[in-house]
């Protein structure tokens, strides 16, 4: 990996103001990259990404942002759909409207935002997507079947559009973190009755006995994302400590 790698390539990332996203946008841009991030607290990105508001439930909003990230970098060669919020619970425990409200943002935003930018995509000749997936999505874990279920869809989605943009010389990928060391986290810590056992329990889940680092998902994406991965495409990447293929015994 060169640091000018992605040099006169361009980048949207979206919720790139937090977390997989800034670490990501900050990859592609320190590998020569110029950035973007579209998110809903623009003002928190800084330079030299450009931050620009979008709320991806929004088709208005959203496509006039992929319009102004075009304009402003030159152009799109590279979408990372990284945007998206959590739901705790069982099938029993969430609402119509909650169902509705994390699968707009975390599936029908990405369909938005990619939608938006294709256009853009099909001029580039290093086209690339990478969606935000999860372990979620080929693990079941407990109390997350709406997060899941999103999840899941972005998996079978992601697979689906690269079999309908391989022609048109767009590659879409998707990463799958386990839990990551992100604010997002820090939030899900912060309001679990005994923080430090939550952690100790997230951390004990993954086989190497830690979170993986926002900073490792980031070269991930950075990988599927640039031209060096051209032959790689509707493919799911894990980044979740041996999580999902992994399968351990204690240790002595
Ligand atoms: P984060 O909460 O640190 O960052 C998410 C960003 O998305 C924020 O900047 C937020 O403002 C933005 N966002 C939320 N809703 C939006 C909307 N409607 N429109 C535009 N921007 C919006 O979260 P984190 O941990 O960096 O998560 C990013 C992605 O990674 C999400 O898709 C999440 O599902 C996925 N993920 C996270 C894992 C974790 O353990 N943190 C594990 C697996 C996947």
């Amino acid at each position: 990996m060169s640091r000018s790698e992605l040099h006169g390539l361009t980048a949207v990332v979206t919720g790139g103001a937090s977390g997989i996203g800034l670490a990501t946008a900050q990859l592609l841009a320190a590998r020569g990259a110029r950035v973007a991030c579209l998110d809903l607290t623009p003002k928190q990105v800084p330079e030299p990404l450009v931050g620009i508001r979008a709320d991806v439930t929004d088709d208005t909003e959203v496509r006039a942002a992929v319009e102004e990230a075009a304009r402003v970098l030159g152009g799109i060669d590279i979408l990372v759909n990284n945007a998206g919020i959590g739901a705790q619970g069982t099938i029993e425990d969430n609402s119509d409207d909650e169902w509705h409200r994390v699968l707009d943002v975390n599936v029908v935003g990405i369909v938005r935002v990619t939608r938006a930018a294709l256009p853009h995509l099909r001029r580039s000749a290093h086209a690339a997507v990478v969606n935000t997936c999860s372990i979620a999505a080929t693990a079941g874990l407990p109390q997350r079947a709406l997060y899941s279920a999103t999840k899941g869809a972005v998996l079978a989605l992601t697979r689906a559009s690269a079999a309908d943009l391989v022609h048109d010389g767009i590659r879409v990928n998707c990463v799958n973190p386990g839990t990551v060391d992100t604010p997002w986290v820090g939030r899900l810590l912060d309001r679990a009755d005994d923080p430090e056992a939550e952690r100790a329990a997230l951390e004990a889940r993954q086989p190497m006995g830690r979170l993986v680092t926002a900073d490792e998902v980031a070269a991930a994406v950075a990988h599927l994302a640039s031209p060096l991965a051209a032959s790689t495409t509707g493919t799911d990447l894990a980044v979740d400590g041996g999580m999902h293929g992994l399968r351990i015994r204690p240790r002595a």
